[in-house]
C-alpha cells in the first residue's frame, strides 16, 4: 500500500477534555478521504494537529517517509501540506489576485507584506507569481473576479478563493474544512467537481464535511469522529448505514419535533 500520510495513536487534551483520542489514520497518495462527525467530535483539531497548529500530546505522524510529528506550521507547509479554514480567512479589502498571490508567500519567513506589495522580489519572480496566480483564477473560473476585493464575493466564491490561495503551492496534500458550508447545491456540484480535478491533477484531499450526500458521492472513504474517537473508516455507503455512526449522528441531536394528535 502506498502510505502518503499515516498518523498513530495521535491523542489532543484541552484541560479535562480529550479532543481528539488515540486516533490512527492511513491516508494513500491520491485518495480523497472524507472526515465526518458531529458537532465538536474533534475534526477541526485534528485539521490543526496535522498542520501543526497543535503538537499532539500523544501520537506520531509519517509523512512521505519523514517524521513531521512537532513540525511548525511554515515546517509542514514545506512538506507539501495545505489547508483552508472552517471561518474563511481572506483579507477582504485585498483584491482576489492579491489573496491567491499570498498563498505562495505565506508558508516563507519573507512574509504576507513583503509579498503585496513585491518587496524583496525580481521582476521575473512578480511576473511567475502573478502567472501561476492567473493560470489558478482561470481553472477555478474567477479571471472576471480577479480585481473585485475578496470581501465581496459571495459565500461560495470566497471559499473557491481560499482553496486557489491553498493550490497555488501545489500541495501534496490538501485539507478542507468544510468548504461547502453555505453553499447552494450548485455551487456544491461544482465544488465536487473542483475537489476530483484537484485529485486528477496528482494532489490528495482530505475534506471535513457535514454535508454527507456529498462526501458519499465524492470520497473514495470516509472516518467518523465521535467524541474524538474513531468509530468508523471504510467505504462510504457502508459507513453512513453503519449503526454506531447514526447513533453517534442522532445522539447528538436535539429532538425538536413533537408528535401531536
Ligand atoms: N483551543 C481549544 N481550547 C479548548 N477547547 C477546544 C479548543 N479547540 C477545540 N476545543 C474543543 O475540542 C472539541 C473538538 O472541537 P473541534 O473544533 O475540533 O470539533 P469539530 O469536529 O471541528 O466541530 P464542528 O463540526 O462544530 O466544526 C470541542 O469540544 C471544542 O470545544
Ligand atoms: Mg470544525
Amino acid at each position: 500500500m502506498d502510505a502518503l500520510l499515516e498518523m498513530k495513536g495521535i491523542t489532543k487534551r484541552f484541560g479535562g477534555l480529550t479532543a481528539v483520542d488515540q486516533v490512527d489514520l492511513i491516508v494513500k497518495k491520491g485518495e480523497i478521504l472524507g472526515l465526518i462527525g458531529p458537532n465538536g467530535a474533534g475534526k477541526t483539531t485534528f485539521f490543526n494537529i496535522l498542520t501543526g497548529i497543535y503538537r499532539p500530546d500523544q501520537g506520531n505522524i509519517q509523512f512521505n517517509g519523514t517524521d513531521i510529528t512537532g513540525f511548525k506550521p511554515y515546517q509542514i507547509a514545506n512538506q507539501g501540506i495545505f489547508r483552508t479554514f472552517q471561518n474563511i480567512r481572506l483579507l477582504k479589502d485585498y483584491s482576489v489576485l492579491d489573496n491567491i498571490k499570498l498563498g505562495l508567500f505565506r508558508q516563507t519567513k519573507a512574509g504576507a507584506w513583503s509579498s503585496i506589495f513585491g518587496l524583496r522580489r525580481s521582476r521575473e519572480e512578480e511576473k511567475k507569481v502573478a502567472e501561476e496566480s492567473w493560470a489558478l483564477l482561470e481553472r477555478l473560473g474567477l479571471t472576471d473576479l480577479a480585481n473585485e476585493a475578496a470581501g465581496n464575493l459571495s459565500y461560495g466564491n470566497q471559499r473557491r478563493v481560499e482553496i486557489a490561495r491553498a493550490l497555488v503551492s501545489h500541495p501534496e496534500m490538501i485539507l478542507l474544512d468544510e468548504p461547502a458550508a453555505g453553499m447552494n447545491s450548485e455551487e456544491v456540484e461544482s465544488l465536487s467537481a473542483l475537489v476530483r480535478q484537484i485529485r486528477q491533477q496528482g494532489t490528495t484531499v482530505i475534506l471535513i464535511e457535514h454535508n454527507v450526500g456529498m462526501v458519499v458521492e465524492l470520497c473514495d472513504r470516509l472516518v467518523v469522529l465521535d467524541h474524538g474517537v474513531k468509530i468508523a473508516d471504510g467505504d462510504p455507503n457502508q459507513v453512513v448505514a453503519n449503526p454506531a455512526v447514526i447513533e453517534a449522528y442522532i445522539g447528538g441531536q436535539e429532538v425538536t419535533e413533537v408528535v401531536g394528535d
